[in-house]
């Protein structure tokens, strides 16, 4: 059962088990209590949501800056809006009853969600999130699906956000969702067996 609608406080009980929440937490804080940040909570990633996920990537990714002597501020914010593409990849029927706007329509295989979706979030925190423009949470962004998209990082952080990403995606891998968690098989629209 997908549980969506999770509340940020079950998750910050986890991770404030953890010595680095503080500080990890003075980064993402305005972020994770925007509004639009906010809505990822109807964004399904495969069997968890958008939001959940980059909170995962985030703290898995400032972990990783703290190891590798990193930039702990761009990994942790650019952690959290890896994914941060407008429109729904994978939705519900809450999200299209709440947000009918944020629903992606069928796309041709070039315009796949795994080909475009960095692109499109390293475009959209711009939007959201002006105070925060900087080239390497930027770069960071566009190239967190390397391989899959040619370019490579080009800074340090970015290695390790990509890495992240990949680490908890694959944490609860399925031989059969790999095209899925690409993003290369079609969009799904799934109505049933939400929690609220
Ligand atoms: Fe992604
Ligand atoms: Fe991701």
């Amino acid at each position: 059962m997908i549980k969506l609608n999770i509340d940020i406080e079950d998750i910050i009980a986890v991770l404030k088990k953890n010595k680095y929440f503080n500080e990890w937490y003075s980064y993402v804080k305005d972020i994770l209590e925007s509004p639009e940040f906010q809505k990822r909570k109807l964004y399904l990633h495969h069997d968890d949501s958008v939001y959940h996920h980059c909170i995962s990537v985030s703290f898995e990714s400032y972990l990783l800056a703290s190891k590798l002597h990193a930039d702990k501020r761009i990994c942790a914010i650019a952690g959290l809006l890896h994914d941060f593409y407008p429109k729904a990849w994978q939705f519900t029927q809450e999200l299209y009853e709440k947000h009918p706007d944020a629903i992606r329509t069928k796309r041709s295989l070039l315009k796949m969600h795994g080909f475009v979706h960095a692109k499109e979030a390293a475009k959209n925190y711009q939007k959201y999130y002006p105070n925060l423009i900087d080239k390497k949470i930027t770069n960071t962004i566009k190239t967190h699906m390397f391989p899959l998209t040619i370019v490579p990082p080009r800074y340090k952080e970015g290695w390790i956000v990509s890495l992240a990403d990949k680490i908890i995606s694959f944490r609860t891998i399925n031989i059969k969702s790999i095209p899925k968690l690409l993003g290369l098989s079609s969009p799904q629209f799934k109505t049933s067996k939400i929690n609220h």
